[in-house]
């Protein structure tokens, strides 16, 4: 045991100075019990010396809840008749991105599922709107052709998210039906290729996803040189196919974001809105391990309980003031501070 322990502690160790594991030794951390404390104080340490203690926040518009892909886990697939779907108007955006400045906010975060609500044309004109504001710009909107991205980039767009969601092709082909893993990481590659930061990341606990392949996940992100990871713990949706999979991953999650803070010691990580919602102090925990960056939901408040990807979704009731003071307040009660800058990468 001791052994066993002294090696947990020297690979812990070898992650925080070198930044760098191979897989069996993620694996190992991955899988250890005993030094979870340990594995989350020292990516808090590496999170303090790299990126430090200001705490970016993203204001995020849900503008959408319409969506043509069917991802077996997501409440907002086509197949869930039960889903209210709405798409916010151009106006309505900008109202809220409005909102986002009074609040002092410096990122909008732009989230829908995959859809046409607005032609190309259109969401160049509501990008160039948003940046006539005193505002970085995230685009969350799913695979596009090439073309697409490139003129949502020249209109001024600054990053894009767009997670890989698992590593595992087998896995991500039976979780995404009609979906090309390939065309995926293409994505990701004409994003960075684009010059947009590049944001990806992944599910922890889908069924049949095992720890090589969280492992593999980590070792991804690190090799495509992304610029923000978001982890998030799947969390089971009644009106999905996976509604009988046990949806408690928080722990997980924490892990695989940890581990990546110490192999990626200067990106963005989001404490997520999903392991707030298994953990009720969950975006805290995470900003303790590793996580630098929160982004509170200004979605017009009537239409945030429709943006339902998967059930217990915390602020759906709360106004934009209500969600960014709870944010700047726990920000306080940890000591560290909400940046006024845009929160772009720095790289060591
Ligand atoms: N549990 C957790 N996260 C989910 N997402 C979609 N459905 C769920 C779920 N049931 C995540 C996906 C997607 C992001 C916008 O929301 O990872 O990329
Ligand atoms: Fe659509 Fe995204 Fe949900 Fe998949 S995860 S169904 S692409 S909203």
């Amino acid at each position: 045991m001791t052994h066993y322990y002294n090696q947990i502690q020297q690979l812990i160790k070898k992650a925080e100075c070198y930044h760098s594991l191979s897989k069996d030794e993620v694996i190992a951390l991955l899988l250890d019990k005993t030094s979870c404390e340990e594995l989350f104080t020292a990516a808090d340490r590496v999170r303090k010396k790299y990126v430090g203690d200001e705490v970016h926040l993203r204001g995020l518009i849900e503008f959408s809840s319409v969506c043509v892909n069917n991802c077996l886990y997501c409440g907002l697939r086509k197949d869930n008749k039960n889903a209210v779907r709405y798409c916010m108007k151009i106006e309505e955006i900008l109202d809220c991105v409005k909102v986002a400045q009074d609040l002092g906010l410096k990122t909008i975060v732009l989230q829908g599922g995959e859809n046409n609500c607005f032609n190309v044309n259109e969401m160049v004109y509501l990008i160039k709107e948003i940046k006539k504001y005193d505002t970085a710009l995230t685009l969350s909107i799913g695979e596009k052709s090439y073309s697409e991205y490139e003129a949502y980039k020249t209109a001024g767009a600054d990053r894009f998210l767009i997670r890989i969601e698992t590593t595992d092709k087998t896995l991500y082909t039976k979780m995404h039906p009609g979906m090309s893993f390939d065309n995926r990481i293409k994505c990701i590659e004409t994003l960075k290729e684009l010059s947009f930061e590049t944001g990806t990341g992944s599910l922890v606990g889908l069924p049949g996803q095992t720890v090589e392949s969280l492992a593999d996940d980590i070792l991804f992100f690190k090799s495509i040189g992304a610029d923000m990871i978001g982890i998030g713990p799947f969390i089971s949706n009644p009106y999905t196919p996976l509604k009988d999979v046990c949806g408690n991953n928080f722990d997980m999650a924490l892990k695989v974001m940890s581990i990546t803070r110490l192999l990626m010691p200067d990106i963005n990580i989001p404490a997520t809105t999903a392991m707030e919602t298994l953990h009720p102090e969950g975006r805290l925990i995470a900003l303790k391990s590793g996580a630098n960056v929160v982004m509170p939901n200004i979605t017009y408040t009537p239409l945030r309980k429709y943006y339902e990807l998967y059930p217990g979704k915390s602020a759906i009731t709360n106004t934009a003031y209500e969600t960014v003071s709870k944010v700047i307040n726990m920000t306080k009660s940890i000591n560290r501070y909400v940046s006024n800058d845009y929160g772009f990468r720095n790289r060591f």
